[in-house]
């Protein structure tokens, strides 16, 4: 199905049709977000209107699409996916409006988990470093790309593949008694 999670009413349809072919929503993984690498006083309200709505609207329209249905069953596991710009104000790529909405989404996961832990559902959140993906694709010169990786222990940028583990990690029961965690999968670029 593919959705537009800035419309609450496309969320909730989503949600339906899900819990029409299996009767139940075990997992809901909040990834989509938008960046946009400008500065401070060149962001316009546009501009603020459309990155935060994506991270931090769409987190909570999917969130409020699922939690009903986590609640009927009083089992769930909500992943949202902030970023390590919401840590360490600015990652690479994104603006200040970006680190905004990543810290937001940080702050919902939070409480959303307070909240539902006691219907025993868990909403945790990952905070990626830099991943190497559609949102990167091009805009780093293998220069740039060298200067970076320098400054990670790990030595190298992150794949998909990274990210997936952490979330297969916060879906599942490996990770019972983890709720309101931020868990960082950046190579070691932030260590706090
Ligand atoms: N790549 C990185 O270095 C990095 C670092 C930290 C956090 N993140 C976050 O990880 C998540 C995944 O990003 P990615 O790196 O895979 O980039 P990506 O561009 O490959 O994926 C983003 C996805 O979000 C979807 N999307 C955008 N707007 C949407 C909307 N309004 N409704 C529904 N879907 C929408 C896109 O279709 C795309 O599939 C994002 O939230 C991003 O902010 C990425």
């Amino acid at each position: 199905m593919v959705g537009d999670v800035t419309d609450k009413a496309a969320c909730d349809a989503a949600a339906a049709k899900a819990l029409q072919a299996y009767g139940r929503i075990d997992i809901l993984v909040n990834n989509a977000g938008i960046t946009q690498p400008v500065k401070t006083l060149d962001i316009s309200g546009a501009d603020y209107d459309r990155i935060l709505d994506v991270s931090l609207r769409g987190t909570l329209h999917m969130s409020q699409a699922v939690l009903p249905a986590m609640r009927r069953q009083q089992s769930g596991s909500i992943v949202c996916i902030s970023s390590v710009s919401a840590q360490r104000g600015g990652g690479i790529f994104g603006g200040p409006h970006y680190s905004a909405a990543k810290a937001g989404v940080l702050g919902l996961a939070r409480a959303m988990a307070r909240e539902f832990g006691i219907e025993g559902i868990r909403i945790n959140c990952i905070t990626p470093g830099l991943i190497e993906t559609d949102i990167t694709r091009g805009k780093l010169t293998p220069e740039r790309k060298k200067d970076i990786t320098d400054t990670i222990p790990l030595a190298r940028t992150g794949r998909a593949d990274d990210v997936a583990g952490a979330c297969v990690f916060l879906a599942s029961d490996l990770s019972a008694y983890c709720t309101g965690i931020t868990l960082d999968v950046n190579g070691g670029m932030l260590i706090h």
